[in-house]
């Protein structure tokens, strides 16, 4: 993403990420980088609020959670999500330039938004800029995510190939999990971990959820990928070819999380 424009934005995308956030064991992968109780956290690109509240769950009334989104409907949706839960309070911004004081947060959780950003490490140090130090950084991303199949014919792998390339010349990177953990290192974070964990693992047809998904996500960059399939019907032959796999019984699909951890000096 180059200017403000999220390439995955619809009418469909609230109930999409809400769905998706609870199917994710995210508490613990909060808890397990660190957000605890008391704590001054922040929720960067933070959607419509289910993991917001979930943060607020841990940090507690004794601590607060900040939600930072660039999408005013998505902002509308989180503080009536989280209306019940005081700690919780939300702003209109972008995640590359946020309106808010250097050396604030204790814990600032950021998931699903730099693979959009077309330079991640001018996103990354503000992320950094706005934690306190000693307070811990954590990109939650995706790595490969699609390409993990089996079996997959030669034309669908040649589809999935035009596709991600699509997608990168317009900044959305479905291989930006891998690159953090350098990216982190490199903008100097102590004490950087990456942990692993599964987005989905279909040994089998697929759930309806995971098909309307992808239905939905196919739809949304339809714009941006179908002329690399010299058009609407070329592209939707790709999309038909890749349903069917998530629909076989035979085949395995698997789509995974990069959790990546630092610490500010
Ligand atoms: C895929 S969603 C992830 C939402 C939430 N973090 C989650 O994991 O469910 C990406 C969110 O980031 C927001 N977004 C995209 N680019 C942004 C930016 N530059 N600054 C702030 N928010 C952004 C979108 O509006 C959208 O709500």
């Amino acid at each position: 993403m180059t200017g403000s424009r999220y390439l995955m934005e619809s009418e469909e995308e609230a109930r999409r990420l809400s769905e998706q956030a609870r199917a994710l064991p995210v508490h613990g992968h909060l808890s397990s980088t660190g957000l605890s109780a008391g704590m001054k956290a922040l929720d960067a690109g933070c959607g419509p609020g289910v993991i917001t509240s979930i943060m607020a769950d841990l940090v507690g009334r004794g601590g607060s959670v900040l939600g930072v989104d660039i999408n005013q409907q998505r902002l509308e949706e989180a503080r009536a999500h989280c209306a019940p839960l005081p700690q919780c309070s939300f702003v209109q911004g972008d995640i590359r330039k946020m309106e808010l004081a250097s050396d604030t947060f204790d814990y600032v959780w950021c998931q699903f938004v730099i693979e959009y950003l077309a330079q991640p490490e001018g996103a990354l140090a503000e992320l950094i800029r706005v934690t306190r130090p000693g307070g811990r950084v954590v990109v939650a991303d995706v790595d490969a995510l699609g390409l993990q199949n089996w079996p997959v014919s030669p034309e669908l792998e040649e589809g999935c190939r035009k596709f991600v390339a699509a997608l990168a010349a317009v900044g959305l990177d479905l291989h930006i999990g891998r690159k953090m953990f350098h990216l982190y290192r490199r903008a100097g974070l102590e004490q950087v971990r990456v942990q692993l964990a599964p987005l989905w693992v279909v040994a089998g047809a697929a759930d309806a959820r995971l098909i309307t998904d992808w239905r939905q996500r196919f739809a949304t960059l339809e714009p941006v990928v179908s002329p690399v399939f010299g058009g609407t019907s070329g592209y939707q032959g790709f999309c038909e070819q890749y349903l069917a796999l998530l629909s076989d019984p035979d085949a395995l699909k698997y789509a995974v999380l990069l959790i990546t951890e630092g610490q500010k000096r």
